[in-house]
């Protein structure tokens, strides 16, 4: 078994580090910023900074950690073996550069596949959710408790990417004008802890890679609730593809009255 207390207290410590420089690099305007694959598809050498300085501790601190996440191309593994680290430097690069806000540092520690460990850091807030597995899901220290009870779609938020409402991707988005309301946040990891701190009732969104999800994964699964592709099929974190992550009576609804219907 890993050294829980001993790499809990190293990635605070290391969360509050990357923070530190994510908003030095913000308030001097220091950084570059690049496409990707396109316009939309953007990165900057901040992102690239904090995975460079997560994967230098790791390669000080826990040399045998394999690391997976979203820059580098030497940080790809299709399979888990002993601990993996799945980590999205930012999360939310578009709100970064146009918002600098609503962008997240999400880290999921795996052994031998299994959940142990997740953070998931609104960097501008300051605002960490985490999670020890066996011992619950926190925000900022404070224990999340059992989310509101389980409402019907009538009574829920929803929150989903943009394409899905564009789309009426699988009839969801008239789901979504069947539910009190629909929200859209541009960061992954922190649309999942909205839903997992009860703030929303789902979160829907297709094309997510290992790193948008990896940290979420562990916290629902911690509460119990519903988490799965958006067709209802499990989830293998280190694949990308959809999601749907929901409490119980509005991932039943939306799946059969909806997606299976579509
Ligand atoms: C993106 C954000 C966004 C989601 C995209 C992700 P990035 O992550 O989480 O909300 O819709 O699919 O790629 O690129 O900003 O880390
Ligand atoms: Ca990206
Ligand atoms: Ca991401
Ligand atoms: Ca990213």
């Amino acid at each position: 078994m890993i050294e829980q207390l001993e790499i809990d207290r190293s990635v605070r410590q290391w969360l509050n580090e990357a923070a530190d420089l994510i908003q030095t690099e913000l308030k001097m305007a220091r950084y570059q910023v690049s496409q990707k694959t396109g316009p939309t598809d953007l990165v900057t050498t901040v992102d690239q900074q904090i995975e460079v300085f997560f994967a230098d501790k790791l390669a000080t601190f826990y040399p045998t950690h394999q690391l997976v996440a979203e820059e580098d191309p030497t940080h790809k593994h299709q399979t888990f073996s002993g601990v993996t680290w799945i980590l999205d430097p930012i999360d939310g690069t578009l709100n970064f550069i146009q918002q600098q806000a609503d962008y997240a540092i999400s880290l999921a520690i795996f052994e031998d596949g299994v959940g142990q460990l997740a953070y998931i850091f609104d960097v501008e807030r300051r605002t960490l959710y985490s999670c020890k597995v066996g011992e619950g899901v926190f925000v900022d220290g404070v224990q999340v408790e059992r989310r509101r009870p389980n409402p019907s779609l009538a009574e829920s938020t929803l929150i989903m990417n943009f394409g899905i409402i564009a789309a009426n991707y699988l009839g969801l988005a008239t789901a979504g004008a069947q539910a009190r309301s629909v929200r859209l946040y541009g960061v992954a990891s922190l649309e999942m802890a909205a839903v997992i701190t009860g703030r929303a009732d789902a979160y829907l969104s297709r094309h997510l890679m290992p790193w948008d999800i990896a940290a979420g994964f562990i916290m629902a699964n911690e509460l119990g609730l519903k988490i799965s592709r958006i067709d209802g099929t499990e989830i293998n974190v280190l694949k990308s593809g959809s999601l749907l992550i929901a409490s119980e009576q509005v991932h039943e609804t939306l799946l059969h009255d909806f997606i299976m219907k579509n």
